[in-house]
Order: C-alpha cells, then structure tokens, then sequence
C-alpha cells in the first residue's frame, strides 16, 4: 500500500450509503490499527449523529473562519495547530480521529481551494488512511474531494434510477481526468429480491465492483431503538461485509 490512502466516498445517489459506507470502513481500518481520519465533506454531515456525537464548535467550523479571514492560504505549519484541535476522536479506538462538517451554510460556500487545502492539510498529518465522506450533488467541494482521492469508492443501490446516475456520473469523471483504475462500485443493500444482477451492472458501467453490502434494515433500526449509532462494530453479521471491504482495499494496494 501507498504510505497513505485518501478514499473518498462519492455518488450521484443520495441515500446510497456514502456516509454508512466511509464511517464503517474507516473503523475498520482504525481496528486494523492503522491510523485513520474520518473528514465529514457533506453539506449536511450526518457523522456526528451516527456516532452520537454533540456537534457545534468543533470541527471544520473553525478552520473555515480563519481561512476565510485569511488574504492568503495560510503555510501548513501555521495551520497544524487549529486542524489538530478541530480533530477530535469519539472512540475508544485510539487510531480513529474524525473531523467533522460545519454548518450547511458554511459547507455550501466552501470553495474547491478551500477545500482542497483543507485535504491537504490532512495530508500532512500522519495518517496512514483519510476517508472522505462527501454528499451527492455536484459542486466544487465535492470535486475538491474527488479529485484528492486515491480510490473513489462509489456507492450505488439495486434500481434503474440509481444505476443510471452512476452511467451519468461515469462522463463527470471522465471529464476530470479520474483514471477508472481509481474508482470502485460498492453495490449497497443488496437484496436477493430486487432481481438486480451486481454483474452485469459491473458489465455495463465499466468500474470494478468492490463490494456488495446486504441490507441490514433490520439490524439498524434495533440499533437505532437502543440508542446505538450507526457504528456496526458491535454488530458481527453487519460488520463483514465492510471487513472484507477493507480487506480488498489493502490486498489491492489502494488502486483497483
Ligand atoms: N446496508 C444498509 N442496510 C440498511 N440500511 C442502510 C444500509 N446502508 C445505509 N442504510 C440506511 O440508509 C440511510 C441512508 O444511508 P446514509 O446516510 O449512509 O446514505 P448517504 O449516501 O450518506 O446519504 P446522503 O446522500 O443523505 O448523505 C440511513 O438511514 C442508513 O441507516
Ligand atoms: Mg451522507
């Protein structure tokens, strides 16, 4: 594996499974003891909720303000301080550190040069994986996102609809120069009753298939009802499929 992995988690499909997806693989990475960084990059960032974590003032929020007032990006070496303390690690794994989003406004009008400062940033830290979790639309911060990563993990559903944005979004990568070797389909919420063949959807866009996660509704709302986050660490059958992902993800060296 490269001496650090930045995956970034992205699809045209909201609901697909992004934020799931780059939570419980960057645990697994972090029990793999590999040091790892959660970045919440979506406009409504729903890490700290699935990770039962209070959310204002820390974070993006601060790193933001002082980019925003400052007239030139800032040298690294001034901005480590503020990036290390709006870190902050919500588990007792000492290897998982997330940063979280700020406000929606705040997301919304951050820039691509922002953004990808901000990654950079991460950059410098020692981290051996950083995973992004991005939301779906198409903007300059999610670009930003792409653009950084090493493998694009991209998370889709068993439906035409879903599919379909995932052929649309096949030209948006093309367009930015992301060599298909770096990008993945993680087909999420298999069912065997959708009838939909993960193969031949394989077949028809043309990225690899990475991983198939089953449905696990079930499993989640139990966890929701006990007041247990969407960390499926506890929960064994739920938490292979994302093993096995990670698993893939370092066999094959961080490029598919
Ligand atoms: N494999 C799964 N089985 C059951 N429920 C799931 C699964 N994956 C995700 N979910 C549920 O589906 C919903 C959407 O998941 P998630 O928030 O991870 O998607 P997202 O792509 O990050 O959404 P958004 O586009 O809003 O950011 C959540 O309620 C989540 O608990
Ligand atoms: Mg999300």
């Amino acid at each position: 594996m490269k001496k650090q992995l930045v995956i970034t988690v992205h699809s045209p499909q909201g609901g697909s499974g992004k934020s799931t997806i780059a939570l419980n693989l960057a645990l697994e990475f972090a029990r793999k003891n590999m040091r790892v960084l959660l970045m919440d990059m979506a406009a409504y960032g729903g890490l700290p909720a699935m990770l039962k974590q209070p959310v204002r003032g820390v974070g993006m929020s601060s790193l933001i303000t002082i980019l925003e007032q400052s007239s030139d990006l800032p040298p690294f070496e001034h901005f480590s301080g503020y990036f290390r303390e709006a870190v902050t690690s919500p588990r007792e794994q000492r290897d998982f550190h997330t940063l979280f989003s700020a406000s929606p406004l705040k997301m919304e009008s951050l820039s691509s040069e922002y953004a990808a400062y901000m990654i950079r940033a991460a950059q410098k830290e020692n981290y051996q994986v950083i995973v992004i979790d991005t939301s779906s639309e198409l903007c300059k911060r999610n670009v930003a996102c792409i653009e950084a990563a090493d493998l694009l993990l991209v998370p889709t559903l068993q439906d035409v609809a879903s599919g379909w944005k995932i052929i649309l979004f096949k030209e948006i990568a093309a367009s930015l120069n992301v060599a298909k070797e770096k990008i993945a389909l993680v087909v999420n919420r298999c069912t065997k009753y959708s009838g939909f063949n993960n193969r031949e959807l394989e077949a028809e866009i043309g990225y690899r298939l990475l991983g198939e996660i089953p449905d696990v509704t079930k499993i989640v709302q139990r966890g929701i009802n006990a007041g247990v986050p969407m960390d499926l660490s506890e929960k064994r059958k739920a938490v292979v499929p994302f093993q096995q992902l990670a698993q893939k993800i370092l066999t094959a060296g961080g490029t598919v």
